[in-house]
């Protein structure tokens, strides 16, 4: 039977004793991982089967960069196995499109309490492969658990409206980013088989090996490995050999804009699901809770060591907070309260960078424009590690500066002044981004003005800009944030556009 419920995954409580000792054993597990046999292996997997072969791709452990650590390895698709896996995820050997929306949901069930025991798995290997702290995965194990319980049950209830036929579109190339290495493969995924398509993965390079262990949860549960599919590969591969093949009907993307574009002018005929990067801004005016925003802005703009397409990475502070040394100071030392190390010690609250900084990050830790300062400097934790970057914030950001209007992904804060909340709303819409925003005030006419005026797809007022829960914030943004034609993903909307969808009626 249909289950017409949905309720959020809890989050594991670190405090309790015996999810601490269940830490540690996450722990002994996987922070040597490499160095029995080999490591975490993952594999093509097409028509069914596991590809295995001699040449190998090593993963090193990022987490332990001066130890030059591996984590494991996997092997990489070829151009033939993509033009294969396509072939398959057309020809639906197992009849996955076939199946009632019932039948899909009862079978995504049982992957969701897969995903539930392979929590501690999921867990220990982010942390090897891209440097995320244990809380920071745990919360992403929730949200994927939660894509996995609600989509299906989205589809049901579609399934339930008189005269509407649902089908799904066919195959589903799903391409992730390495930040979210759990949650967000997993939401495309689960959306997709939820709305009946055969499904291909391509993860990032940089989480293949959590991606795969992900995968093994779907498969171990009953969606068999035809139906759903996994490519290792490079992003350029997949561009070449994937994106334009006709077998391809859809593709949902999460990732960098120039990446959208890419795939957009390549495939201009297919139904693109893009969400893509922000310049996610709070703005904290002078009627707020003061402590309480430097705990929200703290946690927005280094957890994960800021890699998040939600991250607070502008403050705004009004001028009467701006100019109080006393506020600053405050700031200043929130930040470098937030201790960066190695994520197998838990005390450390930022861990590892996915690389070493490149590009805009690069660019913004050497550059300061004309008046800004560094209130707290950039350093390399762990003994200079190029991948621990420790939390900084630049002081005196002027409208139009680099930092201004470039999304950095990393933990670099930029602090802008502003006149009044009119004037912070300006400087925030002037980045054309439009995903995540914040206002830090308790006076209910600011919080209505900056409903009306701020343009993102997610505002939180007295919340961080992290973090959206499946259902009660469904998330996506506007502007360059969304490129493609996506909807919320964790909303009601959302499995629908990659459905067909037919309104029938019989007049008796
Ligand atoms: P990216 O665009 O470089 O890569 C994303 C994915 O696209 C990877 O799997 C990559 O291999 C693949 N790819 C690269 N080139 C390709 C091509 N030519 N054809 C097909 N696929 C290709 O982005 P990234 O560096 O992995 O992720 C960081 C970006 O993702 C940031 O801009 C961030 O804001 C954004 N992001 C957005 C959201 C959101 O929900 N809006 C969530 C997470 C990350
Ligand atoms: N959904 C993720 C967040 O809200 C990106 O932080």
């Amino acid at each position: 039977p249909a289950v017409y419920h949905f309720e959020n995954e809890p989050d594991t409580d670190f405090i309790l004793p015996a999810n601490r000792a269940w830490a540690e054993a996450i722990r002994d597990k996987w922070q040597h991982i490499g160095e029995r046999e080999g490591g975490f292996s993952a594999y093509p997997v097409i028509g069914g089967r596991i590809v295995q072969r001699d040449e190998t791709v090593t993963v090193i452990d990022k987490s332990q960069y001066h130890e030059n650590k591996r984590a494991g390895s996997y092997v990489e698709a070829t151009p033939e196995d993509m033009a294969a896996a396509i072939d398959t995820a057309q020809a639906d050997p197992d009849g996955w499109r076939k199946l009632t929306p019932h039948a899909r949901q009862k079978i995504m069930m049982e992957v969701a309490h897969a995903i539930r025991v392979a929590r501690g798995d999921l867990i220990g290997i982010a942390a090897a492969e891209v440097g995320k702290v244990f809380t920071e995965t745990d919360v992403e194990v929730s949200e994927a658990i939660d894509f996995v319980n609600f989509y299906p049950y989205s589809v049901t209830k579609l399934a339930g409206l008189t005269g509407v036929e649902a089908k799904g579109k066919g195959v589903g190339l799903i391409i992730s980013p390495w930040n979210f290495p759990v949650a967000i493969p997993t939401g495309g995924i689960a959306a997709a088989l939820a709305a009946g398509n055969t499904v291909i993965l391509k993860p990032a390079e940089a989480s293949i090996l959590t991606a795969y262990r992900l995968c093994q949860c779907f498969w171990e549960a009953g969606v068999s490995m035809n139906t759903l599919q996994f490519i290792p590969g490079r992003g350029s591969a997949v561009g070449e050999h994937m994106i334009p093949s006709k077998g391809i009907d859809f593709t949902i993307f999460t990732g960098g804009e120039e990446t959208a574009y890419r795939i957009i002018k390549a495939r201009p005929d297919i139904h693109l699901s893009a969400e893509t990067g922000g310049k996610d801004a709070t703005i904290v005016t002078a009627m707020a809770d003061r402590d309480q925003a430097i705990g929200h802005v703290m946690a927005s703009a280094f957890h994960n060591s800021g890699q998040k397409c939600s991250a607070t990475s502008l403050l705004v502070l009004e001028k009467e907070l701006y100019d109080d040394e006393e506020y600053k100071r405050q700031l200043k030392e929130a930040a470098e309260s937030m201790q960066t190390g190695s994520v197998w010690d838990f005390s450390n609250r930022v861990g590892t960078l996915v690389d070493r900084p490149a590009g805009k990050l690069a660019q913004a830790l050497e550059l300061l424009d004309e008046g800004e300062e560094w209130l707290l400097a950039p350093d390399y934790a762990d003994r200079g590690n190029p991948y621990m970057l420790t939390p900084s914030i630049r002081w005196g950001t002027a409208s139009g500066d680099f930092c201004h209007m470039n999304e950095l992904f990393g933990p670099v804060l930029s602090v802008m002044r502003a006149e009044d909340l009119e004037d912070a709303i300006g400087i925030v819409n002037a980045t054309g981004y439009g995903l995540t925003s914040g206002l830090e005030s308790l006076d209910h006419r600011e919080q209505e003005q900056w409903k009306a005026t701020l343009l993102a797809g997610n505002l939180y007022i007295n919340r961080g800009t992290t973090g959206a829960i499946v259902l009660r914030q469904p998330f996506g943004g506007m502007r360059k944030s969304a490129i493609g034609s996506g909807r919320k993903a964790g909303g009601f909307n959302y499995v629908s556009q990659f459905m067909d969808i037919t309104y029938r009626e019989t007049n008796l």
